[in-house]
């Protein structure tokens, strides 16, 4: 018998079906609500608000479980590769032999931008934030693709547009950089795997050949992965939320890249490093950072600390943690801001502060230790997390237009603003005082 939640409103009982997910998830459907009651629900930040019903990952944040497709996170980093992930992501299965040599040659196939699109990169400033870059000039692929901007794209057509913007934005990515260091673009190599081909771009010269060691192709790997997706994010539910008004792709993605800058979602990394840095002037007294995070009429937060979902310590950043000891040895790199990294976490978790509100490091608190080892500049830190997140994206944008339920996202509000009044003529307006 179907299970339904029974809400009184007014002296009348609303009835409301209950759904419930695979891994036991309840959830109240209000979907009729309004229509049967008048009332909507209102819950800022949507904290309690499911938007969609979703087959793609699932997390346990009490338990610090994570999933894709059903694969546990840790297993995926050891076994799977990025590429794999990516195609398990989207497709829904982790690909046959046959399937995944061809998904790898479209990418590879695809990897060229227009020539044309390579003196936008010059027209930026050097200083310029390569987020920013990146945000535009993944809007700008639309251009030059009006063949794939249709608003209800067959399953062909999304096929072409996703193996595009797979094997582009890492490309516009290394452009962006080497726009800001001022080096000559280099382009990706048939011989190279996604993520070497990636460090190739980055960081080859004209005068010198840069061959990404093992340890750094797979550590990138594996941070690609533990970014690849994350459920209903914020730059995700963007992806969605722009995608639902049937606007293209290549406009929904750049939408999430701009949600992912911000320092409370990717944008923390860059964060976390800028703060690990500056309690590093302040000679390492990571305490005096503790209290400041602590005081309410302090805006300073411990970045890398805290999540929405996970109320335990974030997988991601167990595993993290481990290969940041890991690499750093392989390199034979000491980095005193991982020590700093270490110490705040301790002084943290042991704190009733941080311990009564459940705050653990979260995914962005080492991940910039070891872009750091790779020799990724900060401001490139968000930029490889929008890579790492890209799969995530295109699979939440293909799940939603295959769905015939999809509706475009269009939240309500409770309007508290003032009642009707009568427009006065300019010379007859006064402020009051104060
Ligand atoms: N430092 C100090 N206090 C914190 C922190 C923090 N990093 N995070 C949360 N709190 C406190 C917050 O002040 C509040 O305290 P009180 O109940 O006394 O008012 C309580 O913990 C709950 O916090 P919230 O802001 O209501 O939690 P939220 O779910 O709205 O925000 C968050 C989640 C991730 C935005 C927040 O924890 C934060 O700002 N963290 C720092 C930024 C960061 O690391 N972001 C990366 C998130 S993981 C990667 C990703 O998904 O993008």
């Amino acid at each position: 018998m179907a299970v339904t939640a029974k809400l009184e409103l007014d002296g009348q009982i609303v009835e409301l079906p209950v759904v419930i997910g695979t891994e036991q998830e309840k959830g109240v459907d209000v979907t009729r609500l309004q229509a049967e009651s008048g009332y909507i629900t209102l819950d800022p930040g949507y904290a309690n608000t499911g938007a969609c019903k979703s087959a793609i990952t699932y997390i346990d944040g009490d338990q610090g479980i994570l999933r894709y497709r059903g694969y546990d996170i840790a297993e995926l980093c050891e076994k799977s590769t990025f590429m794999e992930v990516s195609y398990l992501l989207i497709h829904g299965e982790l690909p046959t032999a046959e399937e995944f040599t061809r998904f790898k040659d479209k990418i590879l196939l695809h990897s060229l931008i227009h020539e044309d699109m390579k003196s936008f990169f010059t027209s930026y400033p050097g200083h310029a934030h390569p987020m920013a870059i990146l945000s535009s000039m993944v809007c700008s692929l639309s251009v030059y693709h009006p063949e794939l901007l249709k608003p209800n794209p067959t399953a062909k057509e999304a096929s072409q547009t996703i193996t595009r913007l797979l094997s582009k934005v890492r490309v516009l990515a290394a452009f962006a950089y080497k726009r800001s260091v001022g080096e000559a673009f280099a382009y990706t190599r048939p011989e190279l795997d996604y993520v070497s081909n990636f460090l190739h771009m980055m960081f080859t010269t004209p005068m010198r050949d840069y061959v990404a060691s093992e340890t750094v192709r797979k550590a990138l790997d594996v941070l690609f992965i533990l970014h690849a997706d994350h459920e209903q994010n914020c730059s995700t539910s963007t992806v969605r939320m722009v995608g639902s008004s049937k606007a293209n792709l290549f406009a929904s993605i750049s939408a999430g890249v701009c949600a992912l800058w911000g320092p409370l979602h990717g944008g923390a990394n860059q964060s976390v490093i800028e703060m690990l840095e500056d309690i590093a002037r302040d000679g390492c007294h990571y305490r005096k950072y503790i209290e400041k995070a602590k005081d309410r009429n302090d805006p300073f937060r411990l970045m890398g600390f805290g999540h929405r979902v996970y109320k335990s310590y974030d997988p991601r950043a167990a595993i993290l943690k481990k290969y940041c000891d890991q690499i750093l040895d392989q390199l034979g790199i000491s980095d005193p801001i991982f020590d700093i990294a270490k110490g705040l976490e301790e002084a943290a978790l042991t704190d009733p502060y941080f311990i009564e509100r459940k705050l653990y490091p979260n995914v962005d608190f080492y991940s910039g230790v070891l872009y750091r080892a790779m020799g990724f500049p900060t401001n490139m830190f968000t930029v490889l997390f929008a890579l790492g997140r890209l799969p995530g994206w295109i699979a939440h944008w293909k799940e939603m237009i295959e769905d015939p339920g999809t509706r475009i996202a269009r939240p309500r509000q409770i309007y508290v603003g003032p009642s009707l009044r009568s427009y006065l003529p300019l010379g007859q307006r006064v402020r009051a005082e104060g």
